[in-house]
Order: structure tokens, then C-alpha cells, then sequence
């Protein structure tokens, strides 16, 4: 993959950043070595609060196990709909696109193959915080340029970015504005209020009542509102192991108490609510 197209800047001086066989690099001479799996780590050490920032080894374990069951199947179909039928209105044949705390690249790669014949020149750029979750995702997907980067600092090219994607992942508004081309759109999946809800009530005796226009209040000011589209399913988890794995991606994992978390986990079924908002924003 090659950053040619003036998209990727340095993280230290937003000069240009290029590329040689095993670097990126920039006119001010800050390079960055690609790992040899072919990802690159713009992450800087002040912009880590600890060693390992965001998810960690055991948590991406989870997220793969979880994912590759394709229980979250409907909010890739909501995703690749959405996205599908603006890039068609914006009339771009070959857009950026990111995918912004994007994990073990699961919605990233679903995304590729569905647009893969309507925009085969779309390039796509993958960042999450966790080296960990970076390194996954390049393993499974080789046609993404995947990145370590925070989503505060973000290494790419002011109005270099025509779609931008967040799902479940912690936004920094100014940068993603920053970075979204004038007809660019953001798209991002947070829960709404029933969200793994059954998950919930075995974890806690109080149910914390998840805000679900929080992202449109953060927004405001920031984003023109576009639409949202509510996406809502069930999923029923057929032994200890997945729910293990969903308890293990969750916030709920650290928050939650070990008798609590013993109880969940003595179950071998469970029937699990899938309750998201799509946002749509225009910058
Ligand atoms: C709930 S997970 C969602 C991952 C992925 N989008 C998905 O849904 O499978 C949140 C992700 O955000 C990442 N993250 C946390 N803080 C971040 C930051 N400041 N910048 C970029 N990524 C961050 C974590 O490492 C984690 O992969
Ligand atoms: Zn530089």
C-alpha cells in the first residue's frame, strides 16, 4: 500500500509523511520503522498514558473469538448500507476511508469486500490505540494500511478523509472534524439503551441507564446531524465460552464483581439484547 496520495502525515510536525521499503518518513527527518507484518506505529511515547494503551492482549482474544461468530452481523449489514448509498450520492470512485478505534478490524474488512466491486480503488486506513489490536487486524486483512495512532492525535492530512467510521470507540470531535473532507461524513455505532441489557442485569444491581443521544449532545457544534438509523437484534450465546468472550470485550468486565461475573459465567446459554444507534454526521 502506498501513501502517495498525500493522505498519512507525520505525527510530530503534520509534515507528509513517505514511505521506503521499511519506513515512513518526513521532510523533517522523523521516522517510524514498519513492523515487519507491514503495520505502522505513529503513536508517540507522550501520547501514552501506559505502556500498553487500550485494548489489551486477552481483550482482543475475546473481541476475535466474539466477532467471528458474526452475532454483531446486523450492524455490519446497517454499516455497509449506510455507507454504500452515500458514497454512490458523493459520486467519489476512489474514497478515503478510516476507521477510527477500529480493533481487530472486523467492520473495517466487512466493509472492503462489500464495496469491493461498486469502488475498487476506495483506500482504507485502520487506527486503533492497542498494538495488540493493530497487529490482529493486519494479520487478518492485508489490503488495509493499519496504523497505531490515538484517536486525540490523528495522522492524517486536514480534509484528506471522505468517510470516517467509529464504532464503540472513544471520538475526539475537533480531530475527526478536522480530517473529514467538506462532503466527508462520520459514521458511528455507540448503544442505545437496551444494549446488552440481559448481560447487565446478571453484572449489576443497578442498571446504569445508558444515554443514548449522548453523541448528538458531544456533537453539537461540531457536526451537522445527518440521520441515525436504530439497529436492533437478539443474539443467544451457546455455551460459557462466548459469554465469556462478550463479558471480556466489555467495560463491564472491570466494573463488574467476581461473584457477580462467577454467576454470569456459570451459565451455558444466554439470550443477549443487540440495541445500537448509526449516527450519521456531516462535518
Ligand atoms: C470497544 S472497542 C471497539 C473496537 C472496534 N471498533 C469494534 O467494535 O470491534 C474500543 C477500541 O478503541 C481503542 N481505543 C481506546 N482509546 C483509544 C484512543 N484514544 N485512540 C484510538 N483508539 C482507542 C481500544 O484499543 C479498542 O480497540
Ligand atoms: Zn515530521
Amino acid at each position: 500500500m502506498s501513501v502517495e496520495n498525500n493522505v498519512l502525515i507525520c505525527p510530530v510536525c503534520a509534515s507528509p509523511l513517505k514511505q521506503s521499503e521499511k519506513t515512513y518518513y518526513c521532510a523533517n527527518n522523523h521516522s517510524f520503522d514498519k513492523a515487519k507484518q507491514g503495520y505502522v506505529n505513529l503513536l508517540l511515547s507522550n501520547q501514552k498514558k501506559t505502556q500498553q494503551p487500550g485494548d489489551n492482549k486477552e481483550m482482543v482474544k475475546s473481541r476475535i473469538d466474539f466477532l467471528k461468530k458474526d452475532y454483531y452481523s446486523p450492524i455490519v449489514t446497517a454499516l455497509n448500507e449506510a455507507i454504500q448509498q452515500k458514497l454512490n450520492e458523493l459520486q467519489r470512485p476512489n474514497p478515503n476511508i478510516v476507521d477510527l478505534g477500529c480493533g481487530v478490524g472486523y467492520y473495517l474488512s466487512h466493509l472492503r469486500q462489500a464495496l469491493l466491486s461498486s469502488f475498487p480503488d476506495a483506500y482504507y486506513w485502520g487506527t486503533d490505540i492497542s498494538k495488540e489490536a493493530i497487529h490482529c487486524a493486519n494479520q487478518h486483512d492485508k489490503a488495509i494500511s493499519w496504523i497505531v495512532s490515538s484517536n486525540k492525535n490523528l495522522p492524517f492530512a486536514t480534509e484528506s478523509i471522505d468517510i470516517a467510521l467509529s464504532v464503540f470507540s472513544p471520538l475526539y470531535h475537533d480531530e475527526v472534524k478536522r480530517i473529514l473532507s467538506p462532503n466527508g461524513l462520520l459514521f458511528a455505532v455507540t448503544p442505545a439503551k437496551n444494549h446488552l441489557m440481559e448481560l447487565r442485569e446478571y453484572l449489576f444491581d443497578e442498571l446504569k441507564e445508558i444515554d443514548e443521544d449522548k453523541l448528538l449532545l458531544k456533537t453539537d457544534g461540531f457536526f451537522e446531524f445527518s440521520e441515525s438509523v436504530p439497529i436492533q437484534a437478539t443474539m443467544t450465546l451457546e455455551s460459557k465460552e462466548e459469554i465469556e468472550n462478550l463479558l471480556k470485550m466489555t467495560p463491564f468486565y472491570w466494573r463488574s464483581s467476581a461473584f457477580k461475573k462467577d454467576m454470569l459465567l456459570s451459565l451455558d446459554k444466554l439470550k443477549v439484547s443487540i440495541d445500537v444507534m448509526l449516527w450519521v454526521f456531516k462535518p
